[in-house]
């Protein structure tokens, strides 16, 4: 039986907040893949990609994601572009069931709004426009790696646990 559940999906569709409530009341371990990253890179996920460019970045997402696979008992929120290597959720699937959060461009944009400086593929003049252009892009390769997908547009934190729970019980 797989005992590990990962949230994958777009940017500000819930992944960390959901997660973290998720392992709280499955008393799971709760893994964030940004935080393990930026304490191994020794860097802010910014800074990675300021200093060191997105391909770095990937890479030490590939590494951590092989770490991170060999967990047990664990709710694992997936950076959103982890999808983009298909080894990394080869890894994850071995052992956790994939839920896909979804939410609309108009929704992400909020979300993301409200933590600004912290999404660098977002620091652009249009980032709704971008956002369009990354989910139209990225869609296939989350469809393809989810067991279960939960629009996440017009619930909150608790909703999104409760709809995770039904689908996976
Ligand atoms: C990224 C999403 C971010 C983080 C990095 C790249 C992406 O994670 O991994 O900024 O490519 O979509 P969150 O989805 O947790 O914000």
């Amino acid at each position: 039986m797989k005992d590990n559940i990962a949230l994958i999906g777009f940017m500000g569709t819930g992944k960390t907040a959901a997660g973290q409530a998720l392992a709280g009341k499955l008393d799971m371990r709760f893994i964030e893949m940004d935080s393990l990253i930026a304490q191994k890179a020794g860097k802010s996920i910014p800074e990675i990609f300021q200093q060191d460019g997105e391909i770095s970045f990937r890479q030490i997402e590939i590494n951590v994601t092989r770490e991170v696979a060999r967990e047990r008992n664990s709710v694992i929120a997936c950076g959103g572009g982890l999808v983009l290597n298909k080894i990394n959720i080869d890894r994850l699937r071995e052992n956790a069931r994939i839920v896909y959060l979804t939410a609309s461009p108009g929704v992400i944009l909020k979300r993301v709004l409200n933590e600004e400086g912290q999404r660098p593929l977002l620091a652009v003049d249009d980032p709704l426009l971008t956002i369009r252009e990354l989910l139209k892009y990225r869609k296939p390769f989350y469809e393809r790696a989810a067991d279960t997908t939960i629009n996440t547009s017009r619930l909150d934190i608790d909703a999104v646990v409760k709809q995770i729970m039904e689908k996976i019980k």
